[in-house]
């Protein structure tokens, strides 16, 4: 698939996918969505690749939200299946293998909050703004907004921005545990790809085991999710790659993970 609305460029063991629609501050309408999973499906059966970067084109936005002048002529039946393809991206960034870090570098608004929130960590430079201001448009976060910014950050933070539609800067995003880490803009980039640097150099298999039972969290209860971790644990010793780490640490040498 050729895209219009993303690039996507790989850098040794890291893909860097960047939303490319800086005119309209790289809002996703449905083509841009459409690209974005088809171009982390790729990534997902891309082995040499251990971790991926989302940002945003241009210095003022990550993603202002879904496009609002392509959701202003949807009837419901059609807004319905415009979210449920924002749930696939989701749900495609939730099963990939490698972990991806959202490098939000300005407005992340409605859509650009729910992108970020489906990401496994998020870094963001200090003229972030985050916000689900659905609300204000008479409608409510529709890309899982509504539950993942509940379970990222509680309920009654969930509730009071969803509800309020209030903006918040990187600081605050800090604060309530939206963000990671902050960083001035010049040096976001650096930094999420230094983070995706020290994870492509552990062995891949524990990586995505890590990622699959760290998410189990938001879905699982805590019982079924402990005996989860138990099995991804376990399922690991059936691996070269433990071997080779726990040998590599005994023989005080660095280790040599392979995948395998
Ligand atoms: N959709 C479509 N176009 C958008 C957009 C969006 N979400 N956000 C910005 N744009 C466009 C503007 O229409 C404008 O286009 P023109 O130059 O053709 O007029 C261009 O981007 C630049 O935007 P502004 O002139 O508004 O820039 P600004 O600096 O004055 O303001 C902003 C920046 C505060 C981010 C403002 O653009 C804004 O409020 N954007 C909308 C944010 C929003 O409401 N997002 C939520 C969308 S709903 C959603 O996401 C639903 C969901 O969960 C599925």
């Amino acid at each position: 698939m050729a895209y219009d609305n993303i690039l996507v460029e790989i850098e040794g063991a890291i893909a860097v996918v960047t939303v490319n629609r800086p005119r309209a501050l790289n809002a996703l309408n449905r083509q841009t969505i459409d690209e974005l999973v088809d171009a982390f499906e790729a990534i997902a059966g891309q082995h040499d690749i251990r971790a991926a970067i989302v940002t945003g084109a241009g210095e003022k936005a990550f993603v202002a939200g879904a496009d609002i002048a392509e959701m202003a002529k949807m009837a419901s039946d059609e807004a319905s299946a415009f979210a449920a393809r924002g749930h696939d991206l989701g749900a495609t960034l939730g099963e990939l293998p490698q972990p991806v870090i959202a490098a939000v570098n300005g407005y992340a608004l409605g859509g650009g909050t729910e992108l970020a929130l489906a990401c496994d960590f998020v870094y963001a430079s200090d003229n972030a703004k985050f916000g689900q201001p659905e609300v204000n448009l008479g409608v409510i976060p529709g890309f899982g907004g509504t539950q993942r910014f509940a379970r990222r950050c509680g309920g009654a933070i969930a509730m009071e921005l969803i509800t309020t539609g209030e903006t918040i800067g990187a600081q605050e995003a800090l604060r309530i545990g939206l963000v990671n880490k902050v960083f001035p803009l010049a040096e976001l980039l650096p930094a999420a790809r230094a983070a995706a640097l020290k994870i492509a150099q552990k062995g891949p298999i524990a990586i995505a085991a890590a990622k699959r039972a760290v998410r189990a969290a938001d879905e699982m209860a805590l019982s079924d999710g402990l005996q989860f971790e138990i099995k991804c644990f376990a399922s690991l010793f059936d691996t070269e790659d433990q071997k080779e780490g726990m040998a590599a640490f005994l023989g005080k040498r660095a280790a040599n993970f392979t995948g395998r």
